[in-house]
């Protein structure tokens, strides 16, 4: 690791919202001393509530706790309503599409949108509180829009990524039992056309009685099916909406939106948020790590369809009235400076990526931000996935000419937001690290029987109390929601939550994510799990079993890497790998996405068995490494098969 520290610009500090390391001392020894009178101060001072809560926290019932009970609010006014009056004119949304095209869209306009589009669900679709509406779109701005107009309304959205394939989101529309999808014909991406309204009429082929409409948002012009009585075209509804509409009064307990992601088993699960805890800790972190001013211009290039879009994309940037920029395309098209000269030609202030974009922007382009001017950048945020520290370095001295401050912001999708993070203004930030815990975050490291690990080793990353924005239950399965988070670990008398990382302190107490410690698989940022791969692969008739383990990627972080045991009926038809090789990953697209294809897959003679039968992963782990095995493997079923997989693996110089 690397040794040095790097402080914040004098000039960063001097204006930024957290000042100096002293100031942040404070306020998470203020969080620790009287832990509800801090958040009940956060929460009335940025909230603007209909109607004020009377209770801070409900631990009646943990792990389903409650914040701010009492209160009443809607998200839609507090990300837009409520900056009219003081932002009217100011650019909410700066939109980018993957030619070029722009559209800028103000305050005032955006909530005319919002509450046009808000009044066609509720009048078109009959669309009520607490009903659940699947998204399905591209990068553009009616997926924000439609975000917001069901917050107004009090339904209930699942965006899922425009990436999953139809498979993939039937489960989803089928799991949150959706009354109506918005989706798009599609966009456009490295300059053509690409389709999603088809992978909608897929999905929607059986099982999803529940969806009574679709409603179809136009924006790459290109042919689509038309199905009448159930096919409705967005652009045309929208045109007789009233741009008025009342804002549906919401409970801060009352589900904002649900968000499905990967777990280490089964299938992916349904993650549940708050409307009020969720909205404060979006906008607070927006304030203190992105350090956001009323004239500045962010963008974090994610798609809406994961957390880092919903939190930091529209709801965030939106609730602390800044200007957020969504971009349709790709970093690299038309090459890889794209990145850096929409930085220089919307002088953006913040900019927020994946450590995967920066390794390939690096590797693809490493002169391309001196083209650039790019000196308006102050912050520079990366999510997702650790960083490593040469990406670190050119990201900090290249893209950040050596005056911004990296913000390493570890959380997830249950979090809500971020959790540990350098404070742009006030941290000595070591690279690759993320620092500390955020004022109010109460983290610690422990190890398998639940004490605190000792300096400079790993042990799980958990959080000790509850915090307004976290995860409420998993869709439909409370007992899955406790079983996949909460232990038997406790701490004052309260299940802790396992966030499923490894972690590491430093002598100076500096945090470091050291990756996941169970079956999730992290490419390019991605969760994925490596049952739902496995689940994939065996839908191919060849196929007797499967184990599919993350392997260190240049690029992606980690790749996906299958081994794999035909039936006995072909076993000896080594011919047909390369073949079975394409056909499993087109199962797995056709299942999952693109994003889930295997980078290698290999054929082996068996698994590494325990006597009952167990999977050992952690010695496939070791063999796609290439790492020495140094676990015991007497216990196996034929201990002899870890030479043979390894020689095979050798042989295929994977
Ligand atoms: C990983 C994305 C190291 C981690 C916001 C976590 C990170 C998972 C970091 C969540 C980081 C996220 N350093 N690892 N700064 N940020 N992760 O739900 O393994 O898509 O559990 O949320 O990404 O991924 P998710």
């Amino acid at each position: 690791m690397l040794k040095e520290v790097y402080y914040p610009s004098e000039a960063l500090s001097k204006n930024a919202t957290i000042k100096s390391m002293d100031e942040y001392r404070a306020l998470a020894e203020e969080a620790s001393r009287d832990y509800e009178g801090f958040w009940a101060k956060y929460a009335k001072e940025k909230i603007d509530w209909f109607a004020p809560f009377t209770r801070v926290l409900n631990e009646d019932n943990a792990p389903f706790y409650k914040w701010f009970e009492g209160g009443k609010l809607n998200v839609a006014h507090q990300c837009v309503g409520r900056h009219i009056a003081t932002k009217k004119n100011k650019a909410a949304i700066i939109f980018e599409g993957d030619n070029g095209d722009q559209r800028i869209i103000t305050y005032r306009e955006l909530w005319y949108e919002i509450n046009r589009a808000a009044n066609m669900f509720k009048n078109q679709f009959g669309i009520q509180k607490g009903d659940r509406v699947v998204l399905y779109m591209p990068m553009i701005s009616e997926a924000a829009i439609s975000m917001l107009a069901c917050a107004k309304i009090g339904a209930i959205h699942s965006v899922v990524f425009g990436g999953f394939s139809a498979e993939a989101l039937r489960d989803r529309i089928i799991d949150a039992e959706a009354k109506l999808v918005i989706t798009a014909d599609g966009a456009f991406r490295k300059g053509s056309p690409y389709m999603l309204k088809p992978v909608v009429d897929k999905a929607l082929e059986h099982g999803c009685e529940c969806v009574k409409a679709v409603c179809i948002v136009e924006r790459n012009g290109e042919d689509i099916e038309w199905i009448a009585g159930r096919d409705y075209a967005y652009n045309e509804l929208i045109k007789n909406e009233s741009n008025v509409c009342e804002d549906e009064m919401m409970d801060s307990e009352d589900p904002l939106f649900l968000l499905y992601t990967s777990g280490s088993t089964g299938k992916p699960k349904g993650v549940q948020h708050s409307t009020a805890g969720y909205i404060l800790w979006a906008q607070m972190t927006m304030e203190w790590v992105f350090d956001i001013k009323d004239n500045d211009t962010y963008w974090c290039t994610a798609d809406v369809g994961w957390i880092t879009g919903h939190t930091y994309i529209v709801y965030g940037p939106l609730a602390a009235g800044a200007t957020t920029v969504m971009f349709e395309g790709v970093p690299t098209f038309p090459d890889a400076g794209r990145c850096w000269r929409m930085v220089e030609e919307y002088q953006i202030n913040q900019f927020y990526t994946a450590p995967t974009a920066i390794r390939l922007l690096h590797k693809m382009g490493a002169d391309e931000p001196k083209k650039y001017d790019l000196s308006s950048l102050r912050i520079l945020g990366t999510v997702g996935e650790p960083i490593d520290p040469p990406a670190w370095k050119w990201y900090y001295e290249e893209i950040g000419g050596s005056k911004c401050s990296i913000v390493d912001t570890y959380w997830q999708t249950e979090t809500g937001g971020h959790m540990i993070s350098p404070l742009p203004g006030a941290t000595p930030i070591k690279p690759a690290c993320a620092t500390f815990p955020l004022p109010g975050i109460i983290t610690e490291v422990i190890d398998e029987e639940g004490n605190p690990t000792p300096i400079g080793e790993k042990g799980f990353m958990c959080v000790t109390k509850p915090w307004p924005s976290m995860i409420r239950t998993i869709w439909g399965d409370p007992d899955r929601f406790v079983k996949s988070y909460f232990g038997d670990c406790k701490k004052d008398g309260k299940p802790v939550y396992f966030t499923g990382d490894g972690a590491m302190i430093d002598e100076d107490g500096y945090v470091t994510i050291t990756g996941r410690t169970d079956d999730v698989i992290n490419v390019s940022g991605h969760r994925m799990g490596t049952a739902e791969v496995e689940a994939a692969v065996k839908k191919h008739s060849h196929v007797a079993a499967v184990a599919v383990v993350g392997k260190p990627h240049p690029i992606k972080g980690e790749g996906i890497f299958a081994y794999i045991v035909l039936k006995e009926t072909i076993k000896d038809t080594t011919a047909e790998e390369m073949d079975i090789a394409q056909d499993i990953n087109k199962i797995i697209k056709e299942e999952i996405g693109a994003i889930a294809v295997c980078d290698s897959i290999v054929i082996v003679p068996d698994l590494p068995k325990t006597r009952s039968g167990k999977i050992m992963r952690r010695i496939l782990r070791s063999i796609a490494k290439g790492e020495a095995i140094t676990q015991d493997t007497s216990t196996l079923e034929d201990p002899s098969i870890v030479k043979k997989i390894e020689d095979i693996v050798n042989s295929d110089d994977i």
